[in-house]
């Protein structure tokens, strides 16, 4: 009897998982700039700061979080928050840090899986210091922890979470990566490689590293950089063409609208608009998703039976064809993308303190003038 116990308290010190959190503010003793560039960031919002996340979350079920998977994946009791059994807790850091440093830099590998991909995470043995994963090639161990080059880094880190998302009845709420599509592309838009070193006391290392920023749609500068607008006219005929050129498709999130206006202008009157009051009525450039249950409009995917949406695909082009008036010298023919974060139906179901959310940003303007 005495030796087994002892055996057990052997192997339990050995083998057992010390899951001891580095939470996002202790990275910024030594990972400064990181650290502010991450803080400004999406992945810095929980539950908690983003406030349209939390009243869908709220609406889709008050006793389960299944939202933790990609939203708080750091989480010390995220199975009980799964099941129901607990419920978002402000006071606790894995719940607040949102999709976390430490998270992210100990993602192992990732399982593919027809729902949504799981995130497998690196054991971390007891008494030792945890090792993060990156993609420098000689990264210096730290006093907090080790540093390893891990090449599933560079080719899954990002599909974890955002590749695809299924709910219940198999309806897809969102896809924005093909099976097997690697992340490295992904890093060299969302983490483009900045000036300065990536650790403050150690100067003498690097002079670059990955901007932690992951600007994304609620930056003008860089959202204009995703599509390309171009217009073209014939005789009664205008043509709008759009490249995406992003890897993912313009739509990847279920409550997001991306919508296009398109005026002409003769002598200082519109003469011909794509839509008059509503941009949905121009059905072409009304991107966003939609959903049903058993033939219901719903606004929240949770349920849905069906869903619809229309797309501009990763790298596609598409010609959006418009019948127009005749057009003469000097005519002016504008077409603006405007992005939505939320759409307007969502005020159905939920209320936001935040109405910016529904506000339309701009994209991307171009113009062209007719020279016959
Ligand atoms: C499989 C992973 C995954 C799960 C599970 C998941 N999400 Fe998300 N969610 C994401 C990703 C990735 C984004 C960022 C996509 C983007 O911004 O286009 C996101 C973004 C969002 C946004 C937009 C945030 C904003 O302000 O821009 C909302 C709202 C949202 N999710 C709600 C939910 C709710 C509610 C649940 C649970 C019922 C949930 N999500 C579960 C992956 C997931
Ligand atoms: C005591 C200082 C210190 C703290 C605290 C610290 N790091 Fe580091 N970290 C370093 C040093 C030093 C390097 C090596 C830099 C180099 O090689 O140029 C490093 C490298 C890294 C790398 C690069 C690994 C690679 O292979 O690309 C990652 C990722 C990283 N740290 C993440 C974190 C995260 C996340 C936290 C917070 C949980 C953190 N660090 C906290 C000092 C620290
Ligand atoms: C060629 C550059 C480029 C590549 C490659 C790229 N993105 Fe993007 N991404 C952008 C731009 C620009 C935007 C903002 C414009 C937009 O969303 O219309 C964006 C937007 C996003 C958004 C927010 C979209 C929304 O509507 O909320 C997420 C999330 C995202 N990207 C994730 C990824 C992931 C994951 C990958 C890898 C599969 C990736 N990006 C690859 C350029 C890129
Ligand atoms: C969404 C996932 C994600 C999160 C969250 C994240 N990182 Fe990273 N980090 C990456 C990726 C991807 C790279 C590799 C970029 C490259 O080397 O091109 C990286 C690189 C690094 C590096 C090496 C720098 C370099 O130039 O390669 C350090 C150090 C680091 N991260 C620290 C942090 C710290 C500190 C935080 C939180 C404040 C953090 N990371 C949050 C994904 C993440
Ligand atoms: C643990 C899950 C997870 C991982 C891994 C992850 N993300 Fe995210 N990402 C999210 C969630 C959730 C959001 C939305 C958070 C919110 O707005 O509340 C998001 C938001 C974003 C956004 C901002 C979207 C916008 O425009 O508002 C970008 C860009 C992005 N992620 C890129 C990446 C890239 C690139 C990688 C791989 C290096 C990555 N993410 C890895 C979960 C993840």
């Amino acid at each position: 009897m005495y030796r087994l116990i002892l055996l057990v308290l052997v192997c339990s010190t050995l083998f057992s998982t010390e899951r001891k959190y580095l939470d996002n503010y202790s990275c910024q003793e030594c990972h400064e700039k990181i650290y502010k560039e991450y803080q400004s960031s999406s992945h810095s919002r929980s539950y908690f700061s983003n406030e349209l996340h939390r009243k869908i979350a709220d609406k889709v079920s008050d006793k389960e979080y299944k939202c933790a998977t990609c939203h708080m994946p750091m989480a010390d009791n995220i199975s009980d928050l799964l099941n129901g059994n607990a419920r978002p807790d402000k006071n606790n850091k894995t719940h607040t840090d949102g999709v976390s440093c430490y998270f992210c830099h100990t993602i192992a590998y990732v399982k593919q899986s027809h729902k949504f991909n799981v995130n497998i995470k690196a054991r971390q043995a007891k008494n030792f210091k945890p090792t993060l994963y990156g993609l420098l090639d000689d990264a210096e161990d730290s006093d907090k922890h080790s540093s390893v080059k891990n090449p599933v880094y560079a080719k899954k880190v990002c599909a974890g979470c955002h590749s695809h998302k299924l709910n219940d009845n198999n309806v897809t709420i969102f896809r924005a990566m093909q099976t097997n599509q690697e992340s490295q592309s992904c890093i060299t838009c969302h983490l483009p490689e900045i000036a300065g070193g990536i650790e403050k006391m150690n100067k003498k290392t690097r002079s670059h590293h990955a901007s932690h920023k992951f600007l994304g749609i609620r930056d003008a500068k860089f959202r204009a950089t995703g599509v390309d607008i171009n217009i073209s006219t014939q005789i009664k005929q205008l043509k709008i063409i759009l490249t995406n050129k992003m890897d993912h498709p313009l739509i990847i999130q279920a409550a997001r609208v991306k919508y296009l206006k398109i005026e002409i202008e003769s002598q200082g009157n519109i003469i011909w608009k794509n839509y008059q009051k509503s941009p949905k009525e121009d059905t072409q450039g009304y991107f966003t998703s939609s959903f049903t249950k058993d033939g219901q409009k719903i606004i929240i995917p949770a349920t849905a039976t069906e869903s619809k949406i229309n797309n501009l695909l990763a790298r596609e082009v598409k010609i959006l064809t418009y019948p127009i008036p005749t057009l003469a010298n000097g005519d002016k023919i504008t077409a603006t993308l405007f992005v939505q974060l939320a759409r307007k139906e969502c005020l159905s179901v939920i209320e936001l303190d935040d109405k910016s959310v529904f506000e339309p940003l701009l994209i991307k303007k171009i113009v062209k003038f007719i020279e016959l």
